[in-house]
């Protein structure tokens, strides 16, 4: 049986695209079981339903700060679709250590830096501002440590002198595609096959 992944966003989406259609093409052995927002106005709801892939929207706001109850609900939810990864693409919330445990080793993020360098945000602004001549983004193991889990691959982009945040955000997110899906695809080979 193919693993079941849940795609989690906040925004646009393109990460999840990307992982989608790596799985319906057969280059990662999984299931887009699921995409999730915490966000109820995310352009990627609206790619994902396009994508034929269930969405559901679980509005953090309305649980007023309570991150036990929305996490209760996001958890329900994961149980209810019986998956077997989760996926984190540009979700922009922080996930409790109750949470994490449930899903050790269970849980991936992208983010736009070659981490151990600028964990947290404004990560591309952070690097030019230092004159750095090389960024990138890293795939990890979530733990309770933001950013901070086991690194499962990376990919470096160069920074030319005239770049702005923006432009290498953009440069960045075409690798960010790229790595996800191969360290998704290793990862679930890893685990699933023996
Ligand atoms: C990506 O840069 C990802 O690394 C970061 O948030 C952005 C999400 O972009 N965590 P998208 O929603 O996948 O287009």
């Amino acid at each position: 049986m193919k693993p079941r992944i849940a795609i989690l966003i906040s925004g646009g989406g393109s990460n999840m695209v990307s992982l989608v259609n790596s799985m319906k093409s057969n280059r990662i052995n999984a299931l887009p079981a699921i995409v999730i927002s915490n966000n109820p106005n995310a352009a990627g709801l609206k790619k994902a339903s396009e994508l034929d892939v269930p969405t559901i929207s679980i509005d953090h706001k309305i649980f007023n700060g309570n991150r036990e109850a929305f996490e209760e609900t996001l958890n329900n939810t994961l149980q209810r679709e019986t998956i077997d990864i989760i996926c984190l693409a540009g979700f922009m919330r922080i996930l409790s250590h109750s949470f994490i445990n449930q899903w050790d080793n269970k849980i991936l993020n992208i983010h736009p830096s070659l981490l151990p360098k600028y964990k947290g945000l404004n990560t591309h602004q952070r690097a030019i501002d230092a004159s750095d001549k090389i960024t990138g983004c890293s795939v990890h193991i979530v733990t309770s440590e933001l950013d901070g889990g086991l690194v499962l691959g990376q990919k470096s982009v160069n920074i030319s002198s005239d770049e702005t945040a923006q432009t290498l955000a953009e440069k960045v997110l075409v690798e960010e595609h790229v790595l996800y899906s191969k360290i998704l695809d290793d990862f679930i080979n890893n685990i699933y096959v023996q």
